[in-house]
């Protein structure tokens, strides 16, 4: 099903990396008052996986574009809002984490004000980053999709859901919606902004779309994977709290080998809606596929 041999795709990976950490460097502030720009810089660079971005210019590619400054922005600024995601899920009045891409997490280190200041400020940033790219309309569409994926009816909503239903046994139904919208929101956002930004059609938007849907989900099923069974050294982040914390996960409800197995559909899923035609190349999204389904962490 994938065609480009992995070695290639590793190459590409390690490049569009570079890129992205130089855009990252380059573009994060240095003179936020008051030890607040440590604080964002701690929160964002040295560290994470940086799937989102990569999704981002894998879509891109996948319709003819390459990494214009429109696409970098789209890619980066998706990287701000999960980077600030991260530093608020971590506080200690939601899941509490002391450890953050194999660091301490930003509370610890600066403080509770000082992170929750530098989750706003990264939010705030990644829209004027959006906003900077030259093509007006271009940028009010991202923006405005960043936004929904952002907000009440993507990861904040998701966020709310995944508090308020500690300790509960949830129906599949209500824990995918719960996924779709914590994670899958902005792993969707990420290809279709990265493809909206490289100037895809409507019909590859579609693809891309249902590719997205399947990919975001699959995403956090596999976190939820990795929560019991790697270790907090692989992980970068402790192990284990899922359970600890009572919380509803895919291994809570399906068990470890149901919640692979329904991971492993969503793979075919994802691979599925490459497929159609509508794309002018899919191995990197197809590779990326294959790496979020069977990370080790
Ligand atoms: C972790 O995301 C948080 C979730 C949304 C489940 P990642 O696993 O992408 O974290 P980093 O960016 O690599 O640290
Ligand atoms: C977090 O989900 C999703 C976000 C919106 C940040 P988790 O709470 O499962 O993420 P980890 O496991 O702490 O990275
Ligand atoms: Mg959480
Ligand atoms: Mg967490
Ligand atoms: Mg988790």
């Amino acid at each position: 099903m994938t065609h480009e041999p992995i070695t290639a795709f590793k190459v590409w990976v390690a490049d569009a990396l570079s890129a992205v950490e130089s855009a990252l460097q380059a573009w994060l502030p240095r003179d936020a008052p008051a030890g607040l720009g440590d604080a964002m810089r701690y929160a964002v660079l040295d560290g994470g996986k940086r799937l989102r971005p990569l999704l981002a210019l894998g879509a891109a590619e996948s319709v003819g574009g390459g990494r214009s400054e429109a696409v970098m922005r789209a890619a980066c600024a998706v990287e701000l809002i999960h980077a600030y995601s991260l530093v608020h899920d971590d506080l200690p009045c939601m899941d509490n984490d002391v450890l953050r891409r194999g660091k301490p997490t930003v509370h610890v280190r600066y403080g509770q004000a000082q992170a929750l200041l530098a989750g706003d400020a990264l939010q705030a940033l990644a829209f004027e980053w959006l906003l900077a790219i030259p093509d007006e309309a271009l940028a009010a569409r991202l923006a405005r999709r960043l936004a929904q994926a952002a907000g009440h009816a993507g990861m904040a909503g998701g966020q709310a859901i995944d508090l308020a239903e500690v300790g509960q046994v949830l129906t599949q139904a209500r824990l995918e919606e719960m996924h779709r919208r914590k994670t899958g929101a902005l792993l969707l956002a990420s290809v279709q902004m990265g493809a909206q930004a490289a100037g895809a059609d409507e019909r590859a938007l579609a693809a891309l779309t249902a590719y997205g849907e399947a990919l975001g989900l699959a995403f956090q099923v596999v976190d939820d994977v990795l929560d019991v069974v790697a270790d907090t050294a692989t992980l970068g982040k402790t192990a284990g709290k899922d359970a600890a914390a009572d919380k509803p996960t895919f291994v809570s409800l399906l068990g470890l080998d149901g919640a692979r197995r329904y991971a492993d559909a969503l793979l075919s899923r994802a691979h599925q809606a490459l497929g159609t035609g509508a794309l002018a190349r899919t191995d990197r999204l197809q590779h990326l596929a294959d790496w979020v389904v069977r990370r080790t962490h």
